[in-house]
């Protein structure tokens, strides 16, 4: 039976059909060796060559086999090529980290993380009174009994002082350094580091001998006020107070002053907000400030006049929120706290 070039490309064409359904690098090596083997399709017809006797004929049908052996080597390496980029996509899709996941999963709620409600609160007191033109200043939560009192017109056993449950640092000499009761000292420092004309606010946590309740925390937040200018008066203060509410609150919102004391304002007052409904939130504090605090800051009063305003944001919050318990605030529970996205 003599070798047609029908049988080769027979040959190659199943071998290179069965290369495509290979689907494994050692697949494609022992199909190779297989059809080239002894007894392989195309191996088999080149060890047949030896039985065709014309020479010409020989030559062409060896050539043929040749170049069928060589397509196939071609068509195994292609295929192995495939094979193992398919292979490294699958590693790199193994491997591969999807940071969208939690995200995406539908099973399990996107948490997002948030601000702290009083952060909140703080971030758009800081907004609207920069929208004022004001400027925020920060002070130190350690304070001295200097600039916690005595520079906001507190002698040493000046009776007002018990306006404050104060916790002392055990330091000597003993009540020299205590947890800043409130942020007023902040305004000293700020009168001692900026020249005038200033219109500061300072924010901050502050600190009293208080046992927790619904409106009372130990540890809680103000913001304080502090304008010094030329020709500074009381109805600049009853109109920033005023302007304030309307931004922070909304312009349903309105606010009054009642006559009151503290030792570092002359005239002093309080201030509360009045809500469309009628109610009234009690704020903060204020006044014109007075000439010793001034002075205490570095400036001369009779230059310089200026008023001052504080109150408790953690209050503030609670009231615009409708929170009932203070201490909910800083109980940590997520279920409280994502109330308020
Ligand atoms: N520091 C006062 C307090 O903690 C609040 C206050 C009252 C601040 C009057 C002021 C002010 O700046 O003028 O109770």
């Amino acid at each position: 039976m003599g070798t047609q070039s029908s049988d080769i490309s027979a040959a190659l064409n199943e071998a290179l059909a069965a290369l495509e359904s290979a689907d494994t690098p050692e697949g494609v090596r022992s199909l190779v060796s297989q059809v080239t083997g002894k007894k392989g399709s195309l191996g088999s017809l080149k060890s047949s060559l030896g039985s065709v006797v014309d020479v010409e004929e020989r030559k062409k049908v060896g050539a043929a086999i040749n170049e069928a052996l060589s397509r196939l080597a071609e068509a195994a390496d292609a295929r192995l090529t495939v094979l193992s980029n398919a292979e490294l996509l699958r590693v790199i899709g193994a491997d591969r980290v999807d940071v969208t996941e939690r995200a995406l999963k539908s099973d399990v709620a996107a948490r997002l993380g948030r601000t702290h409600l009083v952060t909140q609160a703080t971030e758009r007191l800081e907004d609207v009174f920069i929208g004022l033109g004001f400027q925020i200043a920060e002070g130190p939560e350690v304070e001295s009994d200097f600039y916690n009192f005595e520079a906001l017109n507190m002698p040493p056993s000046h009776p007002a002082r018990s306006m404050w449950d104060t916790l002392f640092v055990d330091q000597d000499p003993q009540g020299s350094v205590l947890l800043r009761t409130h942020t007023s000292p902040v305004q000293i420092r700020v009168m001692q580091e900026w020249p005038p004309p200033i219109y500061a606010i300072m924010p901050g946590r502050v600190f009293r001998r208080d046992t927790p309740d619904a409106t009372h925390m130990p540890v809680f937040h103000q913001i304080e006020g502090m304008v010094i200018d030329r020709n500074i008066t009381f109805a600049d203060l009853a109109g920033t107070i005023e302007a304030f509410t309307k931004a922070f609150f909304g312009s349903a919102f309105t606010s009054r002053l009642r006559p009151s004391y503290f030792p570092f304002t002359e005239p002093s007052a309080e201030f509360d907000i009045r809500r469309p409904d009628g109610s009234w939130i009690e704020l903060g504090g204020c006044g014109m400030m007075h000439p010793r605090v001034i002075r205490a800051g570095g400036l001369d009063p009779d230059e310089w006049s200026g008023f001052a305003f504080g109150f408790g944001i953690d209050r503030m919050a609670k009231e615009r929120h409708g929170v009932a318990d203070l201490r909910d605030m800083y109980s940590n529970d997520v279920r409280f706290l994502e109330q308020f996205p």
